[in-house]
């Protein structure tokens, strides 16, 4: 169902140094996960706990990162151990995750995408919504359905491009690729129609969905101008929204 992390770990580490992850989609999801300070949260799918460590340093306490991929888990204890923030790290599918429904906040940067069909995205959700506390919040970012196969390689200049495997239909891999200074590296994902996604919310019980337009953060629009921006907000290549459990 999902792209072998423990083979592109590093590599994927490096692809979130690319200006565009810093400047918009940190900005935009840090931005909507807003006051953490003391809030009881899950990061599903946390990779290298990139954003686990993000989410620890603004307060959120405590906070579990999981994902399903050995190697990424590696990367974020090696930088525990390196730097203690009292993180909890494992290894996991997130769609089996149950710690009560105990989280104020549950996080995921790219979860939802790897579902290749309802039942699989329907599984993700209703494991979103078991672990969060009534009124609790989701907050997430994913690949962006809306986003047009004749706009997928408008992304080069800010570092990646995408391609459609076959026709753009319910499960249609799309491929993602982070050029680095290193070389290429792919990740797979698949597409599933909004409308599927808010169908999947509803019935696992997570209502209020509102869907955010990336921005761009003062540091980014000073360092690069505003024009440099220009192309990717225009088609946005990911998608943000938060939700609350019922
Ligand atoms: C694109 S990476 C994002 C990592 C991290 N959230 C970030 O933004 O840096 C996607 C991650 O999702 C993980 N993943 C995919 N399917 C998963 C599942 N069912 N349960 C847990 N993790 C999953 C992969 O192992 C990978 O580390």
């Amino acid at each position: 169902m999902t792209t072998d992390y423990d083979k592109i770990a590093r590599e994927y580490q490096e692809s979130k140094l690319q200006p565009w992850r810093t400047h918009i989609e940190q900005y935009t999801l840090l931005s909507l996960a807003s006051q953490v300070q003391g809030l009881q949260t899950l990061d599903l799918a946390c990779g290298e706990g990139y954003y686990t460590r993000l989410l620890r340093r603004l307060g959120a306490e405590p906070i579990t990162g999981v994902d399903l991929s050995m190697g990424m888990i590696e990367l974020a204890l090696s930088q525990e151990k390196s730097e203690p923030l009292g993180i909890q790290y494992c290894v996991g599918d997130a769609r089996a995750m149950d710690f009560g429904a105990t989280s104020d906040l549950v996080f995921a940067a790219y979860l939802l995408n790897y579902a290749s069909n309802y039942q699989e995205l329907l599984s993700m959700c209703e494991a979103i919504a078991r672990n969060l506390k009534p009124g609790g919040r989701f907050v997430t970012v994913n690949n962006n359905p809306n986003d047009p196969p004749s706009n997928f390689e408008t992304g080069r200049i800010y570092g990646y491009s995408k391609r459609l495997q076959g026709s753009l239909q319910e499960g249609a891999p799309i491929i993602w690729s982070f050029h680095l200074p290193e070389g290429t590296v792919e990740v797979t994902n698949y597409y599933l129609s909004m409308v599927t996604l808010e169908r999947a919310l509803q019935a696992a019980g997570l209502t209020n969905v509102i869907w955010h337009k990336p921005k761009v953060s003062p540091e980014g629009l000073r360092q690069w101008g505003e024009s440099h921006w220009d192309a990717f907000l225009s088609n946005s290549p990911v998608t943000f929204f938060e939700c609350t459990k019922r």
